[in-house]
């Protein structure tokens, strides 16, 4: 399906300030010499032109207005912000951003699961495009800035080098990813995964449910998708010449370190897992201590091992969480019938994280043996390799860094993005910006505006290289 919201809404003035270069002309035009010299200083200077130094300025304010008005789309109160995929408030939150993309003169898109695509054509079109995003979705009751900076920013990042009169070689295009985040199905990063081409996703969703039993494809429905075969969202490798994502650094380091930007050169390898025990339950006064078999135990117990057998690997780098722990019924006097845990472990080194996760499953085995209880699903949800930034991303971006007088730092990411998959499809990188003491997943996350700023500049200037290449 595709919307033309640029056709109404670019403006007229750009039209004519910056005409598309055609592939034939970019030949022998002079403005050729012009874009080269942009992804380095200084650059010509045609009527209206600000300086160099400040040909990138953003306009930090109107973003931070946007970060604020996108953080108002929440099913719970502020500061806290909950944005489920494909309940009312993503679906106003979607319809915000494509406005937005429209203001800034992209030509806008969406797929069957509602990836969302803005367009800036570039002087020769048929070439691979450059594209950045990231996702506007947010888990129950955490911030305003994880995804969302890599969204808004890149829409600012576009608007900078339009008001700088760059003109684009490769197109550049914004994506927002459908449900970075696993909340309401389940699946990580769903719409990147679909992108990169995931038959077994396309497969899965056919079947899928959420928590309250609504299907997938009712869900998507709901909010305006799935008219199409869900493989229609599959992109082939080669679909863009580079990927790259801004993104809060979602942990301490660089504001630790007074560092201005993380330059990421490689994303840790997730999982996830969920499990049922299943045991008898029972009057919680009369049912003597000898006689159960209680399944919440066999949760508290697992939840204790995945601690344990992380604890094990003897490397900071390896972690392990049980986010979900639920018990039935869930009454005070009522022992345990059922209890389902949802366990996240992640590690840089994917063989040590198998490790831990066949661990897991050998402790749910002995558990469940022990307290007489079955295991009636043990199931791993995920079971990503790392991803590797593309050698050409991370350079043109330290080299826009120094032009930039940024102080950087290489860094591993230890949240997967949608990058990761991305990874699959596309040379990859990642921008990272210092957030409050690291704070992530919870209402006190914050980004100052001026590490915003910094950061959408340098997205800016390494996506005018990129699209110079
Ligand atoms: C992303 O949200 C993650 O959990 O790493
Ligand atoms: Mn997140
Ligand atoms: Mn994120």
């Amino acid at each position: 399906m595709v919307i033309s919201l640029s056709t109404l809404l670019f403006p007229l003035f750009f039209v004519a300030s910056f005409p598309l270069i055609s592939s034939q002309k970019y030949e022998s035009d002079s403005t050729i010499k012009t874009m080269e010299e942009f992804s380095g200083y200084p650059f010509h200077q045609e009527p209206g032109f600000k300086d160099s130094s400040s040909a990138l300025s953003v306009d930090i304010e109107s973003l931070q207005r946007q970060i604020d008005e996108l953080a108002s789309f929440s099913d719970t109160p502020a500061p806290s912000v909950t944005r489920v995929l494909y309940s009312n408030k993503d679906v106003l939150a979607r319809r915000y951003i494509k406005n937005l993309m429209g203001i800034a003169g992209l030509s806008v898109k969406e797929d069957a699961v509602g990836n969302i695509f803005g367009r800036w054509e570039g002087s020769v079109p048929e070439l691979a495009a450059i594209s950045t995003g990231s996702h506007i979705d947010a888990i129950p009751y955490s911030g305003k800035y994880d995804g969302v900076v890599g969204v808004l920013g890149a829409i600012e990042a576009i608007n900078v080098l339009k008001r700088s009169g760059f003109k684009p070689k490769r197109s550049l295009e914004v994506i927002m990813f459908t449900s970075e985040e696993p909340t309401r199905f389940g699946i990580s990063c769903l719409g990147s995964r679909l992108l990169a081409g995931s038959e077994e996703l396309a497969k899965h969703l056919e079947t899928t449910v959420d928590n309250q039993n609504v299907s997938f494809s009712h869900a998507s429905r709901f909010a305006g998708y799935a008219h199409e075969d869900i493989s229609t969202v599959f992109l082939n490798k080669g679909h863009y010449h580079a990927f790259i994502e801004l993104h809060i650094e979602q942990g301490p380091i660089l504001e630790e370190e007074g560092t201005s930007i993380g330059v990421v050169t490689a994303i840790a390898a997730p999982a996830s897992i969920k499990v049922d025990f299943e045991g008898n339950g029972g009057h919680a006064g009369a049912v003597l201590m000898p006689m159960r078999n209680d399944a919440g135990l066999a949760a508290a117990e697992l939840s204790l091992a995945v601690e344990k057998h992380v604890l094990e690997s003897g490397s900071v780098d390896t972690v392990g969480t049980v986010g979900i722990l639920e018990l039935h019924p869930g009454a005070i006097n009522s022992i345990p019938s059922k209890s389902h845990i949802e366990i996240d472990t992640r590690d840089i080194d994917e063989k040590r994280r198998n490790k831990v996760i066949e661990k897991i499953h050998q402790s749910a085995l002995t558990i469940s043996r022990n307290r007489g209880v079955k295991l009636s699903e043990f199931k791993i949800i995920n079971q990503d390799p790392p991803a590797l930034s593309e050698d050409s991303i991370i350079k043109a971006t330290e080299t826009a860094c120094k032009e930039l007088n940024l102080s950087y730092k290489k860094m591993i990411s230890r949240a997967y993005h949608d990058s990761l998959f991305m990874a699959r499809i596309s040379p990859m990188g990642m921008i990272f910006i210092p957030c409050y003491k690291g704070y992530s997943h919870k209402p006190e996350e914050f980004a100052a505006p001026v590490d915003i700023a910094n950061g959408v500049r340098l997205l800016a200037l390494t996506l005018a290289k990129l699209s110079l290449t």
